[in-house]
């Protein structure tokens, strides 16, 4: 374990961003551009689904916002690894990046889930209680990583 956090660390994306701060920001800020448009995208969307917003065009923008949600999945996904090997040793020390990394599993494993009572909902059919349930357990996750993210820099 000890080679593979030596081995993180010193690759030399995070040797980059240990030596340049620039780098650094700019990182980061990509990182915070992706959970923009992850949360942007799938608040609106499972609040929909919760019936707690009331559109009827649920059909029309319902793809949009899973589209722009998975490209800020990716995006997060990407920039909080690479973020993550600048310090490896020291986050995987740190419980509110455990508990992120756990919420996040949580919400990846939420979407699949998710997904098989979709896509009737998406052709404007009936949502049923078991699509809002999950709906307001994904918006209730996501939330939660972006709080335990934040919570990193705080310990
Ligand atoms: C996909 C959903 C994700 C969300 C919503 C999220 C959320 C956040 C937030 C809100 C911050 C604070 C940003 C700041 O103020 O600079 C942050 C920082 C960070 N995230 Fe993520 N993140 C996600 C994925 C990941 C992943 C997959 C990893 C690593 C495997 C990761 C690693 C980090 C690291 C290392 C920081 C910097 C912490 C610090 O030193 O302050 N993130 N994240």
């Amino acid at each position: 374990m000890a080679t593979l956090i030596d081995w993180l660390g010193g690759w030399p994306g995070a040797v980059l961003l240990q030596r340049s701060g620039t780098a650094y920001l700019f990182v980061n800020a990509a990182h915070i551009l992706g959970i923009g448009l992850l949360l942007g995208a799938i608040l609106p969307l499972d609040l929909r689904l919760a019936a707690v917003l009331r559109a009827s065009a649920l059909p029309l923008i319902g793809p949009i916002l899973i589209r722009t949600a998975a490209c800020g999945l990716a995006l997060a996904l990407v920039t909080g690894f690479w973020l993550f090997t600048v310090k490896p040793g020291e986050y995987l020390g740190n419980t509110a990046f455990l508990i992120k990394l756990g919420l996040l599993a949580l919400a990846l494993g939420n979407i699949a889930f998710q997904h098989r009572g979709l896509k009737s909902a998406l052709a404007g059919g009936e949502i049923g209680p078991r699509v809002r349930v999950l709906a307001m357990f994904s918006a209730s996750l996501w939330l939660g990583v972006l709080v335990a993210g934040r919570w990193i820099g705080f310990l």
